[in-house]
């Protein structure tokens, strides 16, 4: 069985004034094709820092990554972009949506980036915002929609390019607790059906029990790794 995700002996320092920061402290971690996963651990334990790894937007300071059986640790930045592009949606905590884009413009800017012709982008665009519930909402402006219905545009932009990774970074962190499971339960189908893999950055241990595996990092170390207890 291959991996999806293999990290090794991973590392991450941050250059600062006075010599390197460590962050991660040699992580090693495999998740498979179609795992649900979540990520606990305190504020500054360096989950955003291993993330932003994995999404292959910042890169270790030693050990292997390996996406989708490739060592991404060394590629050069172009290479690195296009394996993000083709294997990766992003889900932020703040929706990072253009502000001045309809929610199909937003969810469609990805295909543009890839090549895609405006017909295709539409259509594709169109569906993904159906299936989020958010069909009358095409060319609603962010700031018309409430936070759930961005964060529902946020996920069908991050499921345009139809990656098999997401990588959620506390999705729900600004929302409240009922649009929160409404977001969850988006995420769950998509695992469950699609097969999805999906990576979950949480500090709500309700939210962590929709992921089937839960993985805690304490000071830049993981410290359990297993399935979520009640
Ligand atoms: N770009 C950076 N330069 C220097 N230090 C950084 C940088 N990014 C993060 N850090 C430091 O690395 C450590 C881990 O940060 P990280 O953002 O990964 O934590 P986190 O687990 O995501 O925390 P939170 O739950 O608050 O989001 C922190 O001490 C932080 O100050
Ligand atoms: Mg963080």
């Amino acid at each position: 069985m291959s991996a999806l995700i293999r990290v090794e002996q991973l590392t991450k320092a941050y250059p600062t004034g006075g010599g390197a920061v460590p962050v991660l402290h040699g992580i090693d971690l495999s998740i498979a094709p179609g795992e649900f996963v979540a990520i606990m651990g305190p504020s500054g334990s360096g989950k955003s820092t291993f993330m932003n790894i994995l999404g292959c937007l910042d890169v270790p300071s030693s050990g292997h990554y390996y996406l989708d059986g490739k060592d991404v640790s060394a590629l050069p930045p172009d290479d690195l972009a296009a394996m993000r592009n083709r294997t990766i949606g992003f889900v932020f905590q703040g929706f990072n949506l253009l502000k001045r884009a309809s929610a199909l413009d937003n969810v469609a800017l990805p295909l543009l980036y890839a090549g895609v012709g405006k017909a295709e982008r539409r259509h594709r665009a169109t569906e993904l915002l159906q299936a989020t519930g958010l069909g009358r909402h095409l060319h609603s402006l962010p700031s018309q929609m409430s936070g759930g219905q961005q964060q529902r545009v946020a996920i069908a932009r991050a499921l345009v390019n139809r990656p098999p990774l997401i990588l959620a970074d506390e999705p729900t962190g600004n929302l409240d607790s009922h649009t929160s499971h409404e977001i969850m339960d988006i995420l769950t189908r998509l695992n469950r059906e699609q097969g999805i893999t999906i990576i979950l950055v949480t500090h709500e241990l309700d939210i962590a029990h929709y992921a089937k595996r839960l993985v805690r990092f304490v000071d830049g170390h993981i410290v359990e790794d297993g399935v979520p207890s009640r």
